[in-house]
């Protein structure tokens, strides 16, 4: 079967990466789904963004979770964009939930709580998926294996994967003795041996960030279950 084409932080290769605008190119250019990053506000709103720290991705400094939804939303957010695509607002999950409402588009929340635990996102991460009834398009991770299991005992109907930057020993076993359904290692860790033990343990592999032609395609080969990647453009036209 085809891999899936996820648009990381949504088309981030060419436009400011987790906005409303780069969603909206991501869906244009053809993926099935996008993967983004969410963090609380002090206020406790579920907010998009990569980094703990406002510095990189925005015109703002210091940390997500000391600024209210108020203060977030009077950035912008454009990044190394910065002036290209006018301003470009820190979204809300909401706002994201309210713009692919209805297109079947696929959502790989990863939840950012290896730094700040963010006490209660799961929960608030649970209830809008619910108030949209997004739980069968919505796949959850993160680096912090805590979280996806607090929100797999809240929900055990959807579908988790564990993320993962290091060739640790035996993450096949230890994905399915946890009851996860698929594994979402850095790109460069899978190989046929990978995928081979991933199928032993009934492990889909969810691989990141594949941006190359020749990455994308030799992932392909080897039968990875998403390919999530900064260039949607290019994975549409290389799966295609
Ligand atoms: O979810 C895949 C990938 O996004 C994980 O790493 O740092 O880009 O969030 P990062
Ligand atoms: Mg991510």
């Amino acid at each position: 079967m085809k891999p899936l084409n996820i648009a990381h932080r949504g088309f981030s290769g060419r436009y400011p990466e987790n906005t409303l605008l780069a969603f909206e190119k991501a869906i244009e250019a053809g993926c099935d789904g996008v993967e983004l990053d969410v963090h609380l506000s002090a206020d406790g709103e579920l907010v998009i963004i990569h980094d703990e720290l406002l510095d990189r991705t925005t015109n703002g400094t210091g940390f997500v979770k000391d600024k209210s939804l108020r203060e977030l939303r009077e950035l912008d957010a454009s990044g190394s964009f910065c002036g290209q695509y006018g301003v470009n607002r820190i979204p809300t999950l909401t706002e994201y939930f309210d713009l692919i409402r209805g297109s079947g588009i696929l959502t790989n929340i990863e939840l950012k709580t290896s730094v700040f635990t963010y006490p209660g996102i799961e929960e608030k991460t649970l209830a809008l998926i619910d108030q949209y009834d997004l739980r069968a398009c919505t796949v959850i991770s993160s680096f912090n294996h805590y979280s996806v299991l607090r929100m797999q005992a809240l929900a055990p109907d959807m579908i988790y994967g564990f993320l993962e930057e290091s060739r640790l020993i035996d993450i096949h076993g230890y994905a399915e003795s946890h009851h996860v359904q698929a594994v979402h290692p850095e790109f460069h860790m899978v190989d046929e041996a990978f995928m081979k033990e991933a199928f032993k343990h009934g492990l889909a592999v969810n691989v990141w960030t594949v941006n190359t032609e020749e990455d994308i395609q030799e992932m392909a080969d080897l039968g990875v279950g998403m390919i999530i990647g900064n260039y949607p453009d290019i994975c549409r036209k290389v799966l295609s």
